[in-house]
Parts: structure tokens; sequence; C-alpha cells
């Protein structure tokens, strides 16, 4: 439909009709105003409520969200639609953060495969499923970037660094919207939270946030940004306060920074009842205050509370709201759905014959496998796996854990995924080894009835070989609402670990979890540890490859592993400070910033991954001590592979800005590659650096480049790195 005619059907609708565009009713909330049979009413995915809308009101909503699948979609919009007076369709919205049915790794796992195109394949394949279902818009790709693994969000972030953020936050919104998004297997992608969400204090969900702009955006606005640069159609509110005054609110955010300086021409949504809950935060009287301050500072849609439906007819009707307000917030819903081709046909989506045939296709399957064991990261290993080579001496394994046959390993945020449908690890290694050798499995504790099993898992042990410890959280650990204040693994877990340690026999340590753990006696204690974080529907297949060694681990930590959990905040961008410790050799010299009793550094630091290759960096170069402006310069190094593996190895290259009007991080990432390596192959890999990556943002938030000397290094993680000279740019 042409935009003029999207204006005359704006100039049609009556002022209530104009409102209740802006409104975002759940499914359960349609269920119990309508006279719709639905077969189930989809997730719940914030606080219950009993609203019922009144059939006028029902008729009028813009959209709809957590409609699960294609006959509660088509049962809605054929409701809908005989009884809207304009036929303006709905537009249907989900959380498909990573996979629809096919799950895919937790988001945190997958940015450990720092590989962005595999990514964007992983949110096609979502988009193929989920558009099925009838849904339009996924609420991803989730772009807050996070320090402190008490949030029980980091399972769905791309981790601690802005660059990877950025790219794969980018590739999420390429993979969901496609070249077009008529296409009926894309959706709309919605980024979110805008903005700063993951620096809600002490890592508590939903806490105060409290940083200066300057921060936002050196830090924090990269996600967001290249999302809506990759053409993202959507952006959600944050629960949290910038500045005072709550994101869902916030003017400066959503009016100065979002549209006017980020470009964003898309659709604004809050957060699930962000809106009404700016009165709890104290921004707001009531109701009446909350919506006049949310259309005024640009919040398009709200999200099942209803101030807006309750208040802004009033608010326009008695002149302290303009209309053109309203208008042109609406306009932006009407052009969403006109892309989606909603008009044209409201069930365009509404495919159950696809559905069938697309939810957890093979091929789906397979992504969700070759995904899983790209993403899994090797943190220790004292020559135990792979395994391939060591099987026929073996008798039998021990498979010990309350994760070791648990379909919980999908995750948080798992949309239409079943855990019964995933592949749990033993079903991989029985898939893997059933006939070759025995598997006694233990679950030895039990996260619903806290009970453990000591003696079960001693006897198991002593009757196997090797030990398989499954060890970790269980999916709702992690995720919204799921902070914790400990690190360490969850019950009487431990106890397991140590009772494997205490028998000398080999001990594999596979941790299903959905943030960085406290692993520090693991590490001590464990022969090999593989964090395969929450791997999804075929999790267990894609574990067995790589414990056999059928696939060679090559990803790569996206978020420190702090060394204890009162170590946190910890992460690798950091400033100086005045007194660090590296600058002085007297470990006992008491006037440092560092602690009494732990090192300054986390367990495993951003970056850091292990292959069954050893990979030997040497003969950095830098091309130049001199970069002028608008000028490149390169840097080198050559990479062996020493191992007698094929193997992917992430080699990284990070920039030290030495000096500048402000302080800047003792080392960033500014570009990496993923390069293969055969056994004993060596490579020269050359990085070109370029103006882009000196820039920041000043005191004055402008970002500008500085002249002065920087240092560049390259190497295998943030923290083992080759330095390859310094160079001063000139402006
Ligand atoms: C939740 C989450 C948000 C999600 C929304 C809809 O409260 O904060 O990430 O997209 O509600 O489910």
């Amino acid at each position: 439909m042409e935009e003029i005619k999207l204006k005359n059907l704006l100039e049609k609708m009556t002022l209530k009709e104009k409102i209740m565009q802006l409104y975002q009713s759940d499914l359960p909330t349609f269920n119990r105003s309508s006279s719709s049979e639905l077969d189930s009413t989809g997730p719940v995915t914030g606080p219950e409520n009993n609203i019922i809308l009144d059939k006028e009101s029902l008729y009028s909503v813009g959209s709809i969200l957590n409609c699960n699948n294609a006959k509660n979609a088509y049962n809605v919009q054929k409701e809908y639609m005989e009884n809207n007076r304009l036929g303006i369709p709905l537009l249907f919205m989900f959380d498909v953060v990573h996979g629809f049915r096919t799950i895919f790794p937790i988001p945190l796992a997958l940015a450990c495969s720092w590989n962005p195109d595999l990514i964007e394949e992983t949110a096609r394949i979502a988009a193929k499923e989920g558009s099925a279902s009838g849904n339009n818009v996924t609420f991803a790709p989730m772009s807050d970037l996070v320090r402190d693994p008490r949030w029980g969000r980091v399972m769905e972030s791309q981790g601690e660094d802005p660059l990877l953020n950025a790219l794969l936050s980018a590739a999420y919104v390429r993979g969901f919207q496609g070249n077009d998004l008529k296409d009926q297997e894309t959706m709309a992608a919605c980024v979110k939270h805008f903005a700063g969400y993951g620096a809600s204090e002490a890592g508590r969900d939903y806490n105060t946030v409290d940083m200066s702009e300057q921060k936002l955006r050196n830090f924090y606005l990269s996600g967001y940004q290249k999302s809506i640069e990759a053409g993202a159609e959507m952006v959600m509110t944050s629960f949290n306060i910038f500045k005072g005054v709550p994101a869902t609110a916030n003017k400066f955010l959503l009016r100065d920074l979002l549209r006017d300086e980020m470009g964003f021409d898309g659709t604004v949504i809050s957060d699930y009842d962000s809106l009404t809950e700016i009165i709890d935060h104290g921004a707001a009287r009531d109701g009446k205050e909350a919506a006049k301050r949310g259309i005024e500072a640009g919040l398009d849609i709200e999200m099942v509370s209803t101030e807006y439906i309750h208040h802004l007819e009033d608010l326009v009707l008695e002149g302290t709201v303009e209309e053109s307000l309203i208008d042109e917030a609406v306009m932006r819903i009407l052009k969403l759905k006109n892309k989606l081709g909603l008009f044209e046909d409201p069930f365009r989506y509404i495919e159950p014959e696809r559905e069938e045939k697309t939810h957890l296709h093979p091929e789906h399957r397979k992504l969700a496998r070759s995904t899983a064991a790209e993403s899994a990261v090797l943190l220790k290993n004292d020559e135990i796996l792979p395994l391939e080579d060591k099987i026929d001496q073996l008798e039998s394994i021990a498979l010990i854990g309350p994760l070791a046959d648990n379909g919980g390993i999908i995750g948080f945020w798992n949309a239409l995924g079943k855990n019964e449908e995933a592949v749990t690890l033993k079903e991989g290694l029985e898939n893997k080894y059933g006939d070759r050798l025995k598997i006694n499995v233990e679950a030895g504790y039990n996260f619903e009835t806290e009970q453990l099993d000591i003696e079960a898992v001693k006897k198991t042990v002593e009757k196997s070989d090797l030990v398989i410890l499954a060890l970790g959280e269980e999916q709702n650990m992690s995720g919204e609402g799921g902070s914790r204040a400990y690190l360490d693994l969850p019950g009487p877990q431990k106890k397991i670990a140590e009772t494997a340690a205490d028998s000398n026999k080999p001990a594999v340590l596979v941790l299903f979890n959905g943030r960085p753990l406290e692993l520090k006696w693991y590490d001590d204690n464990m022969t090999a540890i593989l964090e395969s974080w929450f791997p999804g529907t075929e999790g267990g297949n894609a574990l067995a490859n790589l414990l056999n060694g059928d696939v060679n681990p090559s990803a790569k930590l996206t978020m420190s592993f702090p060394y204890t959990v009162g170590q946190i905040p910890v992460y690798y961008n950091h400033y100086s400070t005045g007194r660090s410790p590296e600058k002085v050799e007297d470990k006992n010299y008491r006037f440092l910033s560092r602690y009494q009793d732990i090192p300054n550094q986390p367990l495993y630091p951003f970056g850091f991954g292990l292959s069954y290759n050893d990979y030997e960096y040497s003969k950095p170069e830098l091309s130049s001590k001199e970069m002028k402006k608008e000028d490149t310069i390169s840097a080198s190094i050559e990479i062996e592979n020493l191992g007698s593996y094929s193997g992917k190895e992430i080699v990284q290259l990070y920039i030290r800005d030495l000096y500048g009007t402000t302080v800047r991080p003792v080392k960033e990432l500014k570009d990496f590659m993923k390069i293969s390596l055969e056994p004993g192959e060596s490579k020269r890999i050359e990085f070109e650096i370029i103006e882009d990556m000196l820039k920041f943002y000043n005191l004055e938030n402008k970002q500008v480049i500085e002249a002065g000397e920087f240092e560049v290094f390259i190497g295998a993680n943030s923290r083992d790195l080759n330095y390859c000279g310094k160079f001063e740019y000139k402006d």
C-alpha cells in the first residue's frame, strides 16, 4: 500500500482507534476477552494480569504478544479482522531469541563462535520457523553489553566487548529480516533493551543503572547502533533508568539520541509493563502522568500495561498532549504492517503446513549441531581429550550429574522449543559410542528435589574407567529474573566433582550454564573442562562430536570468568588507574590497585579458549611507527599449528591508546580473524589499522581521534598477547 493510502487510513481512524494501535495486548488477555477458541495461551513473560478488554477495544489493539503457534494466530487474526472497522491487521510479536522450535545455543554461547555469518544463519532459520507460526516481529537481538555474571540475562547477550556486540547484533538483524520483509520466511527484528540494561547494579535484574553518557557511548551503544544500521525495524526500551529517568519515558534516549542522532525511524516499544512501572520508579505521579511522559518521550507502543489506553484520549481532549504525537506513533506502526505485507494479506505468515514442514527440519537440527560444536569453549585439557584414540582401551565411562540426561540444555528463552525434543549428553554419547563401550549414567543430584545420592555417584565412579561430569545450572537459573549472588555450581554438585577427583580417574567436566561461574576449584582438580553453555536441541550430539574429536574446539569466551564473585565486575577493557599492579615488581608493595587475597586478573580472560592443537604465534610486526590522518598502517604475525588436528584459531588484534583528554582502556579489541590451519601449517596474518579504530567519545560526548601514541598487540586472547609495536598518530 502506498504511503498516501496509509495517511488516508490514518485520517479515517478515530482518536480511540489510533490510541488502541499503540497498545500491545498479550494472548491470555485476548483469550479472556474474546470468543476465540485458543488451544493454549502462550508463555507469560512478565507479571500476570487479569486485563479484560471490551470488544471495541479488543478489535482495535495494534499487536499481540506471545501468540505461539499458527492455529492460535489464525483464530485470533480471523476474529480480529471480522471485527476491525477499517481492516487494519494485527501484528504478532514473540521472543525468538536463539531459535523458535529448533533451539540453537544461547546467544552468549553463539557469541563464542566469533562467527557473524553463522549467527546470521541461525537467525534466518529461527525466522523461517517462527514466521510460519504467524510471528511478524521477534524481540531480538538483545544487544546489552554485560560485565556482571550475577545478572541472569548475560545468557542472551553477546558479552563484554563493544566490537563483537556490534558485529553479532547486526548479524542477527540481517538473519531475521533478510532482504525483504515481505518475504514470508522473515521477521522484523526488535533490538533490545535500550539502553544500558546490562549495567544493572549488582547484577540484580531491573535494578538501577547509573553511568555517564560518555560511558554509555564508549561501551554500551555499539550493539544497538549497528542493529539499527543493519535495518532493525523496532527498538525496545529497557526497565532501567538512565540519568535518573526511566528509559521508557526518557526523551534524551528516545528522541535526542535514538531518533535524532542515531537516525532510527522505526517503532519504539516498551518492555513488558515498563511504562506503568515508571510510577514505581518514582518518575510519574500516576498512570496519566506516565502516559504523558511516555508519548512525549517518543514511546510508540505500550506492552501489556494500559496507561496509554486509559489516559491518552483524555490527555489529547484536554489539550495536554498534541494529537500529532499520537499520529506519528500510529504512522510508524502502520508503515511496519505495510512493510510486512499484512494489509494485502493479514494471514500471509500464518501457515500451518509450512509450520509442520519447517519445525525441527533435519537441516535445522544439523545447523543446531554444528553451531553448538562451534560455540563450546575448551577451558582446560590435561591431555585427556579427544577421546577417539582412547575409547577402545576403556571398558566403560561414567556419565554423572543432573545435566547428564536433561533436555533443559536448551536453556531459557526457548520459544516453542521443547526439552523433550533435545538430544541430551547421554543420548549424544550413546549415539557416538553405543556399540563400543558401556556408559554408566547417574544423575547424582536432582534440582527439583535437591536430593543428592553420593553413594550412587561413588558406585558409578568406581565401576568406570573415566568420568564425564555433566554439571551446571538448571535452565531457569539464568535468563530474565535469573540473578544469582553466588556463582558456584548450585546445590551440592561440587561433592559429585570431589568424588570424581578423589577417584584419581580422569574427570572431564562438561558445564551447562547461562553465565560465567566460579571455577577455580574445578580448574585445579578436573582433568578437562568443556564449557558448553546451554547448547540447544542438538547439544548432546554436538558435545559427543567435540569430546570424541570429530570436531576440534575453536570457540573463545566473550565474557570474562571471574576468579571469584568478589572480583566482579571484571572485564578486559578496563582502565589503568594510577596504581596499576602491572607496573610494580615487588608483589608485596602495598599501595597498588589490587586485592590482598586474589589476583586482579579473571580466571579465564575475554577471548580465551583452547583447541586440541597448540598454535604458535611469532614474528609480530608493525608496518610503520607513524600513522598520518586518513592513512592506514598494518600489523601482522605468523601462526603455526603445532598439533595433529585440523583446527580453527580466532586471532585477535588489540590496540591501546596510551593517553588522551580522558583515560582510555588498557586494551581494546579492534579486529579478529578466524583462520583454518592444517596440522603443521603456518600462515602470516595481517590486520589493517584504520582511523575508525582510534575513535572514542570524549568528555563532550563527541566522537574524536586524538593525536598521540598507540600500542598494538595480536594474540590468542586478551591476556596472551604479542607486542607488535607502537605508532604515533598525527592529525
Ligand atoms: C520481558 C523481557 C523482554 C521481552 C518482553 C516480552 O519482560 O524483558 O526482553 O522481550 O518481556 O516477552
